[in-house]
């Protein structure tokens, strides 16, 4: 019997003639690719889950990969038997909106006050004529998360939200966190990291229903590493103690007033115009990157009287308490558990994750799953909801650990090719390790703010995954405080929120780079608290308030 070959969930018999490409084209598939099959554009990724000894050996082109991803155009299965299942990086489905953009809700609004101008057919950037051209003018913000890329295209004249995506980050080859990322940049020349990022987003920019080359602007924001990289600075010094970027290592000396970055659509290889100005949002400090900056903006940090929490829970959460007269931050290392990385069938909360999870009396798994089509995996809130479950229902303690010596919890159960979607004792640890750095930071920043829980005003859960969280199981296995549910405001991805702001508002931008600069960093590293933090952290249990000296 022939090998078989799964990509993205469709099995086939594999041929040895055929790549792997080949077989995903065959199978209507649509693989990334700017180079058609010739190994140069290193596009054409797959994530090897199961099955790597049945391929070919890796090639010339290949060389920069590691772990289990191959290009697909490169690879062919080459045993007569066995299994090889594998996955494109994948895509979230792109929203052509006819909307008005309604600008972070919390009743307010911004001003138009783009930095990209026209009068008549003249185009500007800061009062420079760059073009002319008819027609409307469009920006970009972007959310370069470490797993996830969000883009949102808008109307710069009138505000509206024309067109999102989203996508998974292919730079995941250069490994899941944004240590390893550095370490990858650093070793490895060529800045193939952001090669990779940019073809893919040239992919998502020529899928926009615009021409390209009426994009004047950009606004990218995301954690220091994401942002820099993508701006091709030298990231190395941000993964060595004392863990900053080079534009804040530049500004304390002298040699930059802000950490802003700027570069042109050219140089950013992507197909925007070539004058268009790409705009990195400033970073708070160490990790603590633009994406948090971006937060601020969004819940209107400047303004704020109440005490207000920001969590944007990710690879790397962050996190921000405070209000227009303090302001304190962290990032935690959390890694990409809760976003679906480092577990068995996690992925991205894209089409095909299972997003909610209940056990009925009858002891039946109920599932709701994105797209409402067949279970390919699981995502942070279905994570979220099946540890809740099995801790409700005891079939698992605050340890982790599952009743019965059961070894895996089967969700989803497919046809005899695929194991269908499960949970590992193993993605529990996992998961426990990543709500551990969480907990600890929350721990450590409300205690240096000198504040218990219960005196925020306004909790805001931040992020694509924030935003579907059920908070009864959050609070539950410990992930979020336990707070009244009217304090809580699971506001979305406020990231994305404040990008577009400041690519819509020169002075809203302003406002961002002297915003920054009043932030205290809560440096977690050095906290003497930190890891006893994490070890109560990672116990699936509700979060304690902690005594904090006041
Ligand atoms: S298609 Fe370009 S490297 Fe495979």
């Amino acid at each position: 019997m022939a090998a078989t070959l799964t990509i993205n969930g469709q099995t086939v018999q594999a041929s040895a003639d055929l790549s792997l490409f080949d077989q995903a084209e065959a199978m209507c598939i649509d693989v990334p690719t700017s180079c058609r099959k010739q190994g140069k554009c290193k596009e054409c990724m797959v994530d090897v889950v199961e099955g790597m000894d049945a391929l070919s050996p890796r090639t010339e082109a290949e060389q920069h990969l590691k772990g289990n991803f191959r290009l697909s155009c490169q690879t062919h299965v080459i045993r007569e038997s066995g299994q090889v299942r594998c996955q494109t990086m994948r895509r979230g489905t792109m929203r052509i909106e006819s909307q008005a953009l309604g600008l972070p809700g919390h009743n307010r609004s911004v001003e138009l006050d783009p930095a990209v101008t026209r009068d008549g057919d003249r185009i500007f950037i800061d009062g420079v004529e760059v073009d002319q051209r008819a027609g409307p003018i469009y920006g970009i913000a972007m959310d370069l998360g470490t797993t996830t890329v969000v883009l949102r295209l808008i109307d710069l004249e009138n505000g509206e939200l024309i067109a999102d995506t989203s996508f998974e980050n292919p730079q995941r080859f250069g490994g899941s966190e944004v240590m390893s990322r550095i370490a990858y940049d650093s070793d490895h020349p060529g800045k193939l990291l952001m090669r990779t990022l940019a073809g893919y987003l040239t992919h998502a920019i020529e899928k926009f229903p615009v021409d390209p080359k009426s994009i004047y602007e950009m606004v990218v924001v995301g954690n220091s590493t994401m942002r820099d990289l993508f701006f091709r600075q030298n990231v190395h010094s941000i993964g060595q103690s004392p863990y900053r970027s080079i534009t804040e290592i530049e500004m304390a000396e002298g040699k930059r007033a802000t950490t802003s970055l700027v570069q042109t659509g050219m140089r950013s290889l992507l197909p925007i115009h070539p004058k268009a100005r790409v705009y990195g949002a400033p970073i708070i400090s160490g990790h603590v990157g633009a994406d948090a900056a971006a937060c601020m903006l969004a819940v209107d940090m400047a303004h704020e009287e109440r005490l207000i929490a920001v969590m944007d829970i990710g690879t790397n959460t962050e996190l921000i308490v405070g209000n227009r007269h303090r302001i304190l931050a962290a990032s935690c290392p959390a890694g990409p558990a809760f976003e679906g990385g480092a577990i068995a069938c996690g992925m991205p909360a894209l089409e095909g994750a299972i997003e909610e999870v209940e056990i009925a009396d009858d002891e039946s798994i109920r599932l709701r799953v994105i797209g409402d089509g067949k279970p390919e995996g699981i995502c942070g809130s279905g994570l979220v909801d099946i540890l809740s479950e099995l801790l409700r229902t005891g079939r698992m303690n605050a340890m982790g650990r599952f009743a019965d010596d059961v070894r895996r919890v089967t969700l989803y159960r497919n046809d005899v090719l695929d194991e269908g979607v499960f949970l590992l004792e193993n993605d529990v640890n996992e998961l426990a390790q990543a709500k551990g750095a969480n907990v600890a930071g929350l721990q450590v920043v409300f205690s240096s703010y000198g504040i218990d829980f219960d005196d925020i005003d306004v909790f805001y859960l931040a992020g694509g995954f924030g935003r579907h969280l059920n908070l009864d199981a959050s609070k539950r296995i410990g992930l979020v405080p336990n707070l009244d549910a009217t304090k809580i405001v699971q506001a979305g991805n406020t990231a994305i929120e404040g990008a577009t702001i400041a690519l819509l508002s020169k002075s809203k931008r302003q406002e961002l780079e002297d915003l920054v600069k009043k932030v205290e960093h809560c440096r977690l590293e050095t906290h003497p608290s930190f890891f006893d933090f994490f070890v109560e952290g990672c116990q699936f249990k509700p979060v304690e308030l902690i005594p904090c000296a006041k």
